[in-house]
């Protein structure tokens, strides 16, 4: 009875119907919990995300000092995102972090911004292209964003870190989605993601391992706050039956990543080298075990 109900108003016209079931509240900044009541799918992912611990993770809370480090706090706990700009600390719900409403509430036009055109009468929603844009995320991952840049790809931070999840409903709450039709999703999950064997070249030349990150347009590992890192752990053998271990820590915060197509040198002990096993590693930064990104033999051809 209720969908026959609503399809015959909505036959009545949208305008009119738009303002009938508007919810004040969701102009009102809430928590991220109560965009769930329709967004469930979408709400169930941010809350694996990065962003949604950005603000309560025992390392932030570590190194903001309690959130007591003024300086620290805007981009963990954002008021609005604005393409480009660093934003400013918001006054409620800290604890949801990087929030929905931190990202699609805009202030100025008392509306959701994002990426579609959408009917939905509960708030007011405006399509903003800036969503699909790297911009979008440049006032807070602004290291990222300039190695990005310096990267000329076009692939854009979402087209990777926020995949396509094919056509979903936007909303789930019954029966409203019966109106809607299934519409491009992307995950919120916002994965960290690993670099693959192919992203990262290595050649052996004489005493020296060149190694290229050749497929991750940013660097290897990039952070602005955070210490993510690489393990490079060479086995070199020699043709005298000499064996030598290489070990290097490559870090953003030590200056030391792998930057997008430029080799980076990793020299060896001096010898007539047979072969070289080599493995890297990585460390998230907010992840306590290591995992491998790559693992490979090099061997000098026979003389
Ligand atoms: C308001 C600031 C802000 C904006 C805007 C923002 N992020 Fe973040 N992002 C953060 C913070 C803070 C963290 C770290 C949270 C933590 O780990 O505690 C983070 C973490 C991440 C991570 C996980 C990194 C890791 O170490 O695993 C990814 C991936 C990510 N963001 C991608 C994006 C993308 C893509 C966009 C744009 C669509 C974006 N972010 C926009 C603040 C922001
Ligand atoms: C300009 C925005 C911005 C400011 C200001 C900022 N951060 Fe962050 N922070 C980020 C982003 C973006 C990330 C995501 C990972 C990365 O790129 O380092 C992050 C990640 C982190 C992480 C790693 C997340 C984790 O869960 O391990 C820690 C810890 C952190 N920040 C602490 C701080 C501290 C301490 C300060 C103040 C000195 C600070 N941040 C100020 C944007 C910011
Ligand atoms: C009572 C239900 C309901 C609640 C609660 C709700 N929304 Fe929506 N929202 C909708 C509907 C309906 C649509 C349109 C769906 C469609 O067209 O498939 C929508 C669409 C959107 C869009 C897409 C806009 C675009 O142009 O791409 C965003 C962003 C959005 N909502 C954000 C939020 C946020 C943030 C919250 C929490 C503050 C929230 N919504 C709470 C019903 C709701
Ligand atoms: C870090 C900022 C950020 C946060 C946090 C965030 N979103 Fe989004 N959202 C985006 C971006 C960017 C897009 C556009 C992605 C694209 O089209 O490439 C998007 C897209 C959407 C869409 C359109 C459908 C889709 O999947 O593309 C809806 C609806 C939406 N978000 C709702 C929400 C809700 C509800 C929450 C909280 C549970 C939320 N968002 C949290 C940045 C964010
Ligand atoms: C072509 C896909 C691609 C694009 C485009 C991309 N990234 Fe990444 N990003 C990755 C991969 C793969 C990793 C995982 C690297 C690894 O193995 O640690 C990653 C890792 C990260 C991390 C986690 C720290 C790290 O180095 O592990 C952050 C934060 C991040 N990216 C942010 C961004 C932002 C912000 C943009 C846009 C300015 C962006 N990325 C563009 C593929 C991409």
């Amino acid at each position: 009875m209720i969908p026959l109900l609503l399809l015959a108003l909505f036959m009545a016209g949208c305008d009119k119907l738009g303002s009938v079931f508007v919810e004040e509240d969701l102009l009102q900044r809430p928590p991220a919990k109560r965009c769930s009541d329709c967004h469930t799918q979408i709400y169930r992912e941010w809350k694996e995300s990065r962003h949604f611990h950005a603000w309560i993770s025992k390392e932030f809370r570590l190194e903001s000092e309690n959130h007591t480090k003024t300086k620290c706090l805007s981009c963990h706990a954002p008021h609005q995102v604005d393409p480009g700009k660093k934003p400013v600390l918001r006054a409620e719900f800290r604890e949801d972090g990087v929030s929905c409403v931190a990202c699609h509430f805009k202030e100025e036009s008392r509306t959701m911004h994002g990426p579609l055109r959408v009917w939905s009468p509960p708030h007011p929603s405006r399509q903003d292209l800036s969503y699909t844009k790297s911009k979008f995320c440049a006032g807070c991952h602004q290291e990222t964003f300039r190695e990005w840049k310096l990267a000329k790809v076009d692939r854009s931070c979402q087209s990777c870190h926020m995949p396509s999840l094919g056509k979903r409903r936007l909303i789930q709450k019954f029966p409203f989605y019966f109106f809607h039709r299934p519409k491009p999703r992307n995950s919120h999950r916002f994965p960290s993601l690993r670099a693959m064997q192919e992203d990262i070249k290595v050649e052996l030349k004489g005493n020296k391992l060149m190694i290229t990150n050749v497929g991750v347009p940013h660097n290897l590992p990039t952070a602005d706050q955070g210490d993510p890192r690489l393990y490079l752990i060479a086995k070199v053998s020699y043709r005298d039956g000499r064996k030598r271990t290489v070990r290097k820590l490559l870090s953003a915060q030590s200056k030391t990543s792998l930057r997008y197509n430029v080799p980076y040198e990793l020299r060896l002990p001096a010898g007539e080298i047979r072969s070289v096993d080599l493995t890297v590693l990585r460390k998230l930064s907010w992840k306590k075990g290591k995992e491998t990104l790559l693992k490979l033999t090099l061997r000098t051809p026979s003389p």
